[in-house]
């Protein structure tokens, strides 16, 4: 026992100085790029497992299509890369193979197919997820996922903190076997006030006034508690006309169904758990998680993918063809806002409604309804009439 607490002692003193010296880099891993600079901006695609590559194939079909002129100008390259899938991660142990990490590094944005994570506890290998470790290789600290519901006045935007919290040493617990376990969540100054700036600059940019600072501070009294203080003198000092609430994040999982006060939320900043799960939640609202687009946006990167996991029964089933893209296109026009490109974006987003309201294409995610084909050609011939 003496010797298990030495050993837990020894590495929580390498946790704690791997994580000091990341902070030291995240102010220069921070800086945006000037994608209207670049002579050519190259876009990966990672097809990821399970459903990935069916949905990901209409998705760079999308791509290609709004992009084919700058496509044919040199300006724009759509880059597949292959290798980010469970089978290949395994057998070379690792989340991300260098050879994938390397071809991403290469590029400026990635399109990310659901990458599936085995869970821990079964005795199998525990491989971290390749979602956790590419946010942190690549440093995308900011996970941006929009929900509207027009119909009822609902227009909110997550701005989920991606890269600590319970997820940056998620897989370096420690363990005295028979007796406990101990996980770690670790919140630093420097990656708050990072990710509360880059919410208020887009409720500043987007005329938007309220803004929700969710955590569990009473009772993570160290890590939620610096997170909301962190918040609040932000604001205080450089966004006097936000206007800042705090919320526990239990009342604000009951606050999203609740019809009578749902439509005044407008942005939400909140740790990286506490935005994985509420996400969800505010996705089904929207229409399920196959509905959400998810923004992973760091300075040198940014990675845009489906809020959906890689659904591996519905390949076991036989009825991945049936799985709906939209959540993947949702990304498509994330990216493409993000790099610059505002009128694809804007004709992607068009399509997407008229899909929506469309009752030939019924997405039930089984044979009854529309395949991820279907849908893709739909949206395609509505982005050709526009
Ligand atoms: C998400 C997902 C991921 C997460 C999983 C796949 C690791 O649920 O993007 O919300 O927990 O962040
Ligand atoms: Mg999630």
């Amino acid at each position: 026992m003496n010797e298990s607490i030495k050993n837990a002692t020894a590495q929580f003193e390498t946790l704690l100085r791997e994580q000091i010296e990341r902070t030291k880099r995240m102010e220069e891993l921070s800086k945006p790029v000037d994608y209207a600079a670049l002579d050519k901006l190259v876009i990966g695609v990672c097809d990821g497992d399970g459903i990935g590559p069916i949905i990901c194939r209409e998705a760079t079909r999308v791509l290609e299509t709004l992009l084919a002129d700058k496509i044919a100008a040199g300006k724009v390259e759509i880059r597949r890369i292959e290798g980010l899938t469970l089978e290949n991660r395994m057998a070379q142990g690792k989340s991300i193979p260098d050879d994938v990490l390397a071809a991403i590094k290469e590029c400026h944005v990635l399109l990310k197919g659901p990458t599936t994570t085995p869970k821990g506890g079964t005795g199998a290998k525990e491989l971290e997820s390749a979602n956790v470790a590419l946010r942190r290789e690549l440093d995308l600290f900011a996970n941006v996922r929009p929900v509207a519901v027009p119909e009822e006045g609902i227009d909110w935007t997550f701005y989920r903190e991606n890269t600590e919290g319970e997820y940056v040493l998620g897989s370096r617990g420690v363990e005295i076997p028979g007796v406990l376990a101990c996980d770690f969540k670790v919140t630093t100054d420097l990656g708050t006030e990072r990710i509360a700036r880059a919410a208020y600059e887009f409720a500043r940019k987007n005329g938007k006034k309220n803004v929700a600072i969710v955590t569990k501070a009473n009772i993570m009294k160290k890590t939620d508690g610096k997170f909301a203080r962190i918040c609040r003198e932000l604001a205080e000092r450089e966004y006097p006309e936000l206007v800042l609430e705090d919320w526990y994040i239990d009342i604000m999982a009951a606050n999203l169904v609740n019809p009578a006060i749902r439509s005044k939320f407008e942005v939400f900043v909140l740790p990286n758990l506490y935005g994985d799960i509420i996400t969800d939640e505010a996705a089904q609202i929207q229409g399920g998680v196959g509905t959400a687009g998810s923004a992973n946006v760091g300075g040198r990167y940014a990675m845009f993918e489906a809020v959906h996991g890689s659904a591996p029964r519905m390949i076991e089933e036989g009825i991945g063809e049936y799985a709906n893209p939209a959540s993947i296109i949702k990304a498509d026009e994330m990216l493409l806002r993000h790099v610059g490109f505002a009128e694809a974006a804007d004709k992607l987003a068009a399509a997407m409604q008229k899909c929506t309201a469309d009752k030939s294409l019924n997405m039930t995610g089984d044979k009854n309804g529309s395949t991820c084909r279907e849908y893709a050609n739909k949206l395609l011939a509505y982005i050709s009439e526009d």
